[in-house]
């Protein structure tokens, strides 16, 4: 979800409808504002994209220059116009957007019915709007702060009372949010680029933080009431940079950007000679790195792909031992973490509920913490030990891409600063590497190149209700890649299998014309991979072979080819995914989809 507030001088509508325009990829099932206006805080509030809500607000506008905004992604009762933000108390007086789950809502709200509330909404928000109505003695803050004593779980809210028309409270427990401080008004949003429009002058608030928003300033406090100075963060940045760039969907800007991510995510990080991997920003000494027994990484979707690439990476060419963990399991499964276990989180936004929890888990347990993470700032930046920042710029498609990319290079960097350290590779074969590294972005613009031909395939496949990726070793990990990649944006079940487990089971749902894409870029598995797609084609599937430009023995087993220049098999996945971005584009296309904001999904999931 996502919320912004604003309290000043201009039409609050119009500037909470902005801000939540920028917030819709992190959720958009509905959307809803509540303004104070000449006859008391009002609520306005619709199901479905904030689209619908814009128009009926322009029909019969709410007018005031206070306000808070919201938008939705469903986790407490399913997208209706009740269960949308912002949410009242039964005297109407209050207003609360929030962010985030409340744990004990469920005894909360039996409390409140004992009380004489009465409930409209399924949601765990609506709670939250009574409990403060129920404190409430004259003081917003002070109610604010007693309700929020009384709530478990991870949340950011924004908070307005009738009573109170220029005061807007803002806490933020383990979700993020930002106050924009402005000349005679004042912003809250759950991100930077929420109210980038209007300054870009900015306090990043804390777990356990809480902010008073007058229109002549801002005050921040803990929750317990004690007032903290904090030094202004000041953005410097442009909006443009977030824009579609003359692309039809952010997705496929996001596609393009990638040459110029992967040369900035490389960009100093190696020496200028090209021997050496530099990376400044890891604080561990030598010996700290001698001291690694173990390395778990830990993600989420698209990031956690990444990471079964890292782990292949960093075994290769350190031979440590990797596990790759899914962060919501990882949590739960009580992985064995020493004070030698390096565990490295990554994360596209730094925000991702499961992710967090797993880095606090690893602290807890004695672990230091690396993060890769876009987002300079963000909550896994800020409580990791050390961070690799990915130069991705914003990513605003839900369906990742250029995150992703760079996240890879992050891990092949990491795995060479490893291995010079540790000394685990010859310096030839890191000066090879290198060199490799640097030739990508060209290598990606050459496939760029040639999108129409993964177009008129896309076309082909778009009818399809299932589809199969295989692949071996590295290639298999891409494949996962490019399934979910299909799965998110375009809607065809497909399923990444490792080539040679096929025929252990799922062979069986291979007939007549059902299309399969094969990744052959492990050299010393070509040969094994071209048999495993002899399986395929003898039982009528279609294959899509990704090969290296002049492999004639993939190329002559398989229906098509789609070529990639030849690199490292190592950082094959950096080319190999590209065609696979460009496939789940132009089939998500082809079948009519909103590309960008796909169906049930979000792009940063602050929940568990
Ligand atoms: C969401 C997004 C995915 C993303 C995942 C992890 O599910 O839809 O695209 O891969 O979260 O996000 P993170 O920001 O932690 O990389």
């Amino acid at each position: 979800c996502g919320i912004v507030g604003y309290i000043g001088k201009r039409d609050s509508q119009e500037v909470l409808i902005e801000g939540l325009k920028k917030l819709e990829y992190r959720g958009y099932d509905s959307a809803g504002v509540a303004v104070y206006t000449e006859g008391g805080l009002e609520i306005k509030k619709a199901k479905g994209r904030l689209a619908v809500l814009e128009s009926e607000l322009s029909d019969a506008p709410l007018n005031g220059t206070v306000g808070i905004g919201h938008t939705r992604w469903a986790t407490h009762g399913k997208p209706s116009n009740e269960n949308s933000h912002p949410h009242t108390d039964n005297s109407k007086k209050f207003s609360v957007v929030h962010n985030g789950i409340i744990e004990n809502y469920i005894s909360l709200k039996e409390e409140l019915i004992a009380q004489g509330h009465t409930f409209v909404s399924e949601t765990d928000t609506e709670v939250i709007s009574h409990l403060i109505a129920e404190l409430y003695e004259g003081d917003i803050v002070k109610a604010v702060q007693q309700a929020v004593k009384r709530m478990k779980g991870a949340f950011a809210l924004g908070v307005l009372t009738e009573y109170e028309p220029d005061r807007l409270v803002a806490v933020r427990l383990a979700s993020p949010l930002v106050v924009g401080v402005g000349e005679g008004e004042n912003f809250i949003g759950s991100d930077i680029p929420a109210i980038l429009e209007y300054t870009r002058n900015v306090y990043i608030l804390n777990d356990g933080e809480m902010a008073l928003l007058t229109r002549e300033g801002v005050e921040l406090m803990t929750i317990e009431g004690n007032f903290i100075s904090r030094e202004m963060f000041h953005v410097d940045w442009d909006l443009v940079t977030a824009e579609k760039a003359g692309f039809d969907h952010f997705m496929m800007k996001e596609i393009y950007d990638q040459p110029k991510a992967y040369r900035d995510t490389i960009g100093s990080r190696i020496s200028e000679d090209g021997s050496r991997v530099v990376l400044d920003e890891i604080g561990m000494t030598a010996d700290e790195i001698r001291r690694i027994r173990n390395i778990h990484i830990v993600a989420c979707g698209t990031a956690y792909h990444a990471g079964l690439v890292g782990k292949s990476v960093i075994e290769k060419l350190v031979r440590i031992p990797v596990e790759a963990d899914v962060a919501s399991e990882y949590r739960y499964r009580a992985p064995i973490i020493t004070p030698e276990t390096l565990v490295i989180v990554v994360s596209q936004s730094g925000e991702t509920a499961d992710t967090l929890a797993a880095l606090r888990e690893a602290k807890r347990s004695g672990a230091r913490v690396l993060a890769i993470t876009n987002v300079v700032g963000s909550s896994v930046s800020r409580e990791a030990d050390d961070v690799l920042v990915t130069w991705a710029g914003p990513e605003i498609a839900v369906a990742s891409t250029k995150a992703y990319t760079t996240q890879l290079m992050a891990f092949y960097l990491l795995g060479l600063y490893l291995a010079q350290t540790l000394e685990t590779l010859e310096q030839a074969e890191i000066v090879r590497t290198l060199a490799a590294m640097q030739s990508l972005p060209e290598q990606v613009e050459s496939i760029l190149a040639r999108s129409e031909e993964i177009k008129a395939y896309a076309e082909k496949i778009a009818s399809h209700e299932h589809l199969f990726f295989i692949g071996r070793g590295l290639d298999y990990a891409v494949a996962l890649e490019g399934s979910l990649k299909l799965k998110e944006i375009s809607y065809i079940h497909s399923e990444a299998y490792p080539a040679g487990e096929l025929k252990h089971g799922t062979l069986a749902l291979i007939e007549e014309g059902v299309p399969v894409i094969a990744l052959g870029l492990q050299t010393e598995l070509i040969e094994k991979t071209v048999s495993n797609i002899k399986e395929v084609t003898a039982r009528g599937g279609e294959v899509l072979g990704i090969a290296y430009e002049g492999d004639n023995e993939l190329a002559k087993s398989v229906d098509r080819t789609f070529s990639i220049p030849r690199t490292l098999d190592l950082l094959s996945p950096a080319l190999t995914v590209i065609p696979l971005q460009l496939l789940s584009y132009y089939a998500s296309l082809a079948r009519g989809n909103d590309v960008d904001k796909p169906r049930n999904l979000a792009k940063s999931v602050t929940v568990e």
